[in-house]
C-alpha cells in the first residue's frame, strides 16, 4: 500500500458491540471487543485519512489522531454513523450491531417475584444501518464495506449477505465463543460485489485492516 494513499479522504469506521438495555442494570449485548474496528481506524489514520470512529462499548483507549464518537445502542450508532457518513469517502461497518432490541425499557430494575414465572422478553427489530447506507449512498462514489460474523457455512452466508445488504465489499470472518471476538488476530475472506474473493490468512487484525483499505483504495474515484 502506498504510504499516504488515503490522504484527503474522510473514512468512517464503526467498532465494538451495541448494548440494548432492558432496565438500568441489564442489557442484551455481544462479545465484540472493538479491536478489529480500532485496528481499521488506526491503519486508515496511518495512511493519511481523516477518520471518524463510532465506538460502541469498547474498553479501548481512543486512537491518536482519530475523531471518536462513543455510543451505546444500535439506534445511537445509526445516528452517529449517518451523521459522519454525509461527507465520507468510505464507510466500514465493523461493529457488531444488535438486530433486535427489547420492546420495552423498565425505568426501574426488573424484580423477580416469588413463585412467578419470569416475564418473556419481547424484541423488536433494529434498523439495518449497513443496508441503509449502501442503499442511499449519501455521497456519490462512496465505498461501503460490511463485516459478517458467521459461525457456519461462512462463505455461502457471506455471499448472500453481501447481496442482501448491497455493499461493495463484505469481510467474512468466523466467530465463536473463543474465536475472533477479543482476539489480537483474525482471518477472513473479503468478498467483492464484482465477484472477487480475497482470502486473508490468519494474522494481526491490523494486517486484515490494511488489506481492507487496499481494496477500498482501489475502488475510490
Ligand atoms: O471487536 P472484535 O472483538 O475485534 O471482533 C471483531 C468482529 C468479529 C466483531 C468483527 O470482525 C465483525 O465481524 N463485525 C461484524 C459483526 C456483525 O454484526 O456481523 P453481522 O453478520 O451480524 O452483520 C453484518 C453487517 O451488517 C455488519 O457490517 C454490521 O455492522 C451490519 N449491521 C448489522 C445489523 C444491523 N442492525 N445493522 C448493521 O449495520
Amino acid at each position: 500500500a502506498a504510504e499516504a494513499d488515503l490522504s484527503g479522504r474522510h473514512v468512517v469506521v464503526s467498532a465494538g458491540g451495541t448494548r440494548e438495555p432492558l432496565d438500568p442494570v441489564r442489557y442484551l449485548g455481544n462479545r465484540s471487543s472493538g479491536k478489529q474496528g480500532y485496528a481499521l481506524a488506526r491503519t486508515a489514520a496511518a495512511r493519511g485519512a481523516r477518520v471518524t470512529l463510532v465506538s460502541a462499548n469498547a474498553a479501548l483507549p481512543d486512537p491518536a489522531g482519530v475523531d471518536v464518537v462513543h455510543v451505546g445502542t444500535a439506534v445511537q450508532l445509526r445516528e452517529a454513523v449517518l451523521k459522519a457518513t454525509a461527507d465520507a469517502d468510505a464507510v466500514v461497518m465493523a461493529a457488531a450491531v444488535a438486530d433486535f432490541r427489547p420492546a420495552t425499557y423498565a425505568a426501574g430494575k426488573i424484580k423477580k417475584k416469588d413463585g412467578q414465572e419470569p416475564e418473556p422478553i419481547v424484541l423488536v427489530r433494529n434498523p439495518d444501518i449497513l443496508a441503509e447506507i449502501a442503499g442511499e449512498r449519501p455521497r456519490p462514489g462512496q465505498v461501503v464495506v460490511g463485516f459478517a460474523a458467521e459461525t457456519d457455512d461462512v462463505l455461502a452466508n457471506g455471499r448472500a449477505k453481501l447481496e442482501r445488504k448491497g455493499c461493495d465489499l463484505l469481510v467474512v470472518n468466523e466467530v465463536g465463543e473463543r474465536k475472533t471476538f477479543g482476539a489480537e488476530e483474525n482471518e477472513a475472506v473479503v468478498l467483492g460485489a464484482d465477484g472477487s474473493e480475497t482470502p486473508v490468512p490468519h494474522g494481526p487484525k491490523e494486517a486484515l485492516a490494511d488489506i481492507v483499505w487496499d481494496l477500498v483504495s482501489q475502488r475510490l474515484t
